[in-house]
């Protein structure tokens, strides 16, 4: 997997600054204030620094933001990149300041003038979430990032802080890794061989094969994948940090290793952008992998339902009449609203079994959900106020966009179908509403549950603050964080 830059924390030497051949990273207040260490740069390039920073140039620049000084002459450096961070500044800023320095890390690595910045390790955070690149296909010549130091003055606390920031950086790395992959790699049951892997990490990592969900009754999720040659799987994942007995949180993720909409089939433009439709389950197995480094003192349960939605002389057809592992029959309208049919069966095992003190699904999930929110938030559904308003205080804190929607049972009675319980599918109006509709059916009433609908937030084309254009790993640090709060406290 695409592992994160190496980081580490020294204490401050000036006289390692001087010579260092890769990029020096100096720290600049809204006045323009520098450090003792920056201060001797500036002496060195014969006041470059001080031009720079009371230039209008710097005046125009806003808190987080960066700006480089190529080939200073006096110092070794390559290059010099100013951010404009104030000592007050908040965690998020911090984090995009340092993510200015991940985008433009080369292979000569960086040496970050942290000057005792009491964000040292949010600008360290910023930095190794952005310095990620997904290589494993770019035959040739690729550069990995070089090694970065910051010279701080306290050095372990420091690196303290930053053991946490790095296994949650691990866990998105890992999601992205694993929403960037193609199809024809990253089948179910190579996705499944991924997450197995992770039993090193303490996790305890159960792989449900087809002959099983079949007993189970899961043929909702079982019909979605029949039109494929890739045989479906579903995977728990457990960690158990937490009080022994304390019920888990659950974390359901959708799989779909690809999507061609089945016979209802999808148009070909744009179709190859249906390998990230397992970011849902990219997303869990992130999370699972962030608990597991960090040794989390929490209760998760993590389920992903793995499957390939294809047309084929055996797929499902529209007009089918599916009986889920509930109880209830569906009508499938449309074999490309299969998301729902996956996750109705997993929602249902996992509360069958685990009985859990609240479960979040995502999925990306309709391309209504696209058409709503854009791609600056992920559509947040819930039966919960509370479990929900809590979800929403640790997006906000992560500053990963989030917007709740709508539930309600005129929404849910478009659902009706003529002949069986429901339909999988309603007019467009409203698409990402009803989806979730659909998914409450197979909630219990008293299991505080949200849904996320990630179709417009898992994978973007353009680069966002904290990745490159392609899988951003949405969720990651958020459900992380929701663990913390919710479990941790
Ligand atoms: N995976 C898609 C949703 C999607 C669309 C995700 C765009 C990411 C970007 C989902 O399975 C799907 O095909 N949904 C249909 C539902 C419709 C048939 C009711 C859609 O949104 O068109
Ligand atoms: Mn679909
Ligand atoms: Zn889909």
């Amino acid at each position: 997997m695409s592992t994160p830059v190496t980081i580490q924390f020294r204490s401050t030497e000036a006289e390692a600054a001087a010579g260092f051949a890769g990029k020096v990273v100096i720290i600049a207040g809204a006045n323009g204030a520098i450090g003792p260490v920056s201060r001797k740069i500036n002496r060195l390039t014969k006041g470059a620094l001080e031009r720079f920073l009371s230039s209008p140039a710097f005046e125009k620049m806003k808190p987080g933001d960066a700006a480089e000084l190529a080939w200073p002459a006096g110092i070794a450096a390559e290059a010099v990149q100013i951010l404009r961070l104030d000592r007050q500044a908040d965690a998020l800023t911090a984090r995009k300041a340092g993510a200015a320095v991940g985008k433009a890390l080369g292979a000569s690595g960086a040496l970050v003038l942290a000057e005792g910045h009491p964000k040292a390790a949010e600008i360290a955070y910023g930095l190794a979430l952005r310095a990620y690149d997904f290589t494993a296909y770019r035959t040739g010549e690729v550069t990995s990032p070089g090694e970065v130091t910051f010279l701080v003055a306290n050095p372990e606390a420091v690196a303290a802080q930053a053991t946490a920031h790095a296994a949650v950086t691990e866990g998105v790395f890992f999601t992205r890794d694993l929403t960037n992959e193609p199809a024809n790699i990253l089948t179910p049951v190579d996705f499944a061989a991924r997450l197995a892997a992770m039993q090193e990490l303490g996790l305890d990592v159960e792989i449900l094969e087809p002959e099983e969900l079949k007993k189970l009754g899961m043929n909702t999720l079982l019909g979605v994948a029949q039109g494929s040659a890739n045989p479906p799987r579903v995977v728990v994942m457990q960690w158990n940090g937490g009080a022994k007995g304390d019920a888990p949180l659950a974390l359901i993720g959708k799989g779909v290793t690809f999507d061609t909409g089945g016979i209802s089939i999808k148009p070909a433009a744009g179709m190859e952008d249906m390998t990230g439709d397992m970011g849902g389950a990219g997303v869990v197995s992130g999370v699972m992998r962030a608990l597991a480094l960090r040794k989390a003192k929490a209760n998760v349960v993590g389920i992903v339902g793995l499957v390939e939605n294809m047309p084929d002389g055996n797929a499902q057809r529209p007009g089918d009449v599916v009986k889920s592992m509930k109880g209830d029959t569906i009508e499938v309208i449309n074999t490309d609203a299969e998301g729902r049919l996956v996750l109705a069966d997993v929602l249902w095992y996992v509360q069958e079994r685990f009985k859990p003190v609240g479960m979040v699904d995502l999925a990306t999930l309709t391309g209504a959900m696209v058409v709503a929110l854009g791609h600056e938030n992920t559509g947040v559904f819930s039966n919960d106020d509370t479990f929900c308003n809590a979800f929403l205080k640790a997006a906000k804190a992560e500053g990963e966009g989030a917007w709740r929607m709508p539930l309600g049972e005129a929404y849910d009675a478009l659902l009706k179908s003529r002949i069986a319980d429901m339909k999988n599918v309603t007019g467009r109006e409203g698409g990402a509403i009803t989806a979730a509709c659909f998914l409450q059916r197979f909630v219990k009433p008293g299991t505080p549950w949200i849904h996320l609908d990630i179709a417009g937030t898992a994978s973007l084309k353009s680069d966002s603050t904290f990745a490159p254009k392609g899988a951003t790993g949405w969720g990651v640090r958020t459900l992380d964080r929701l663990v913390q709060d919710l479990c941790e406290g």
